[in-house]
């Protein structure tokens, strides 16, 4: 089998090292990848958005599949793209990936099919959602805008002031484009946050193990929202109990719903979940990996993925046993100084081996942001490594991390010291 992954972050590379593990893997090809990403796959320098540039890079390499990994090119329809021209896919196609390219469709999903999240109204008119702010008053006041932003389109405000300011940013000053001409405002949610990643041929689902997103840039959850500082795998909050409930309340019938509305979903779906008071809730949907859940989620896959792949695109998953492993995963995220907002690029890394791995082989590395040139590896991006390393405990697995973090460094390289500690605590 010879696949093309589409995209080029730490997500990416995890996916291309759990088909390297295929024996029925022969090529992987990556459009457009990274420095790390070019030691374990043939990069081609496509961006992950051009939807016929990748298709024409697909007639070229003729690959058995290909796997769309990263959200903006799904929800613009590239597996819709491909598809048409006779080649098969990995992810869903735009009428599904729209569970996360709109909140406004996510939540009246929702809403109709009777799955629990926050209680929310939508508005595409300011003074009629600062009307309804006010009305409501209670705070923190949630604020989302409809389409995708890069992770920052979700403002929790904590007082009227911060809430109005929020509306007139997406919907009068246009500060998200498109995406912010309409918006959710929804209840305030409180609890631990699990996510869940599914694998679905859209009639049967198979949730992956949990894990736990440590979202913001500084230790003790301070700091601006980044795309993720670090994960662990899996999340021991996620009880089998919840994982039943969830089950029945949450992924069956987002799957039978997606199906009655003619939009079945294939490929892998986010379950981003609240554990509330009144049980676990929907955040929010994504319509593919998790970056970095990706990369604590796969290192414990036991079953072939490539067997995945070809089980979700025939509909067959239902005959697949996916088995995982028993162990725990944690990836620590090295970031340049400054994410997520102004950093610097072109930092030399030290530490690494030239497949841009450790030489003792104690973690594995998830290239993220890096570039080769002249042999080294150079920082390209806000996030730069995900330090990923398994073993029998979290405990263990989060002490070999960073102990391997610790082997690396470049010029003003930030990470967080606590990844973990809260799931530790229990
Ligand atoms: P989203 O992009 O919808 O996942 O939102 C980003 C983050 O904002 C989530 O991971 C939560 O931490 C937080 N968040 C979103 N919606 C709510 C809510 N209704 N209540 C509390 N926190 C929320
Ligand atoms: N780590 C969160 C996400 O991939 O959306």
């Amino acid at each position: 089998m010879n696949i093309l992954v589409v995209g080029g972050g730490g997500r990416e590379h995890a996916v291309i090292t759990a088909l390297a593990k295929s024996p029925k893997v022969d090529k992987i090809y990556c459009a457009p990848g990274n420095g790390g990403i070019s030691k374990y796959a043939e990069c081609f320098p496509v961006k992950a958005t051009d939807i016929d540039g990748m298709v024409e890079l697909a007639e070229k390499l003729q690959p058995d599949y290909v796997f769309v990994t990263p959200d903006d090119p799904l929800v613009m329809g590239m597996v819709d793209k491909l598809n048409e021209k006779g080649f098969r896919t990995f992810g869903p196609k735009a009428d599904a990936a729209i569970l996360e390219g709109s909140k406004v469709f996510s939540k009246s999903l929702m809403k109709k099919y009777g799955i629990p999240t926050a209680a929310y109204e939508t508005f595409t008119d300011a003074d009629k959602a600062i009307e309804y702010i006010k009305e409501k008053n209670s705070y923190p006041a949630v604020i989302k805008c409809d389409g995708l932003a890069l992770g920052k389109g979700v403002i929790i405000a904590k007082d009227e002031q911060e809430a109005e300011a929020a509306v007139k940013s997406m919907l009068l000053d246009g500060k998200f484009g498109k995406s912010g001409s309409e918006i959710v405002i929804e209840e305030f949610m409180e609890g631990p946050e699990v996510t869940v990643l599914a694998f679905t041929d859209g009639k049967c689902v198979k949730p992956m193990v949990s894990s736990m997103d440590h979202k913001r840039a500084n230790d003790n959850d301070e700091g601006l929202n980044t795309g993720g500082m670090g994960t662990i795998a899996p999340n021991p909050l996620y009880t089998r109990a919840i994982s039943e409930e969830c089950m029945k309340n949450i992924f069956l019938p987002t799957i039978k719903a997606m199906r009655a509305e003619g939009r079945p979903f294939k490929g892998c779906l986010y379950f981003g979940l609240m554990l509330t008071p009144n049980g676990a809730k929907v955040v929010e949907y994504n319509c593919r990996f998790g970056d970095p859940e990706a990369q604590v989620v796969l290192p414990l896959l036991k079953t072939d993925l490539a067997d995945i792949i070809e089980a979700v695109y025939e509909e067959k998953l239902h005959d697949l046993d996916v088995q995982w492993e028993k162990g725990a995963c944690a990836c620590v995220v090295m970031a340049s100084g400054g994410y997520p907002e102004k950093y610097e690029t072109g930092k030399e890394i030290t530490g690494l081996d030239e497949k841009g791995q450790l030489a003792d082989g104690k973690a594995f590395v998830y290239h993220a942001g890096t570039k080769l040139e002249d042999d080294k590896f150079l920082t390209a991006g806000g996030r730069v490594l995900g330090v990923t390393a398994t073993a029998d405990s979290l405990k263990q697995a989060l002490d070999k991390a960073y102990e391997a973090v610790g082997e690396i460094s470049f010029e003003s390289a930030h990470f967080r010291k606590d990844i973990g500690q809260r799931a530790l605590k229990g």
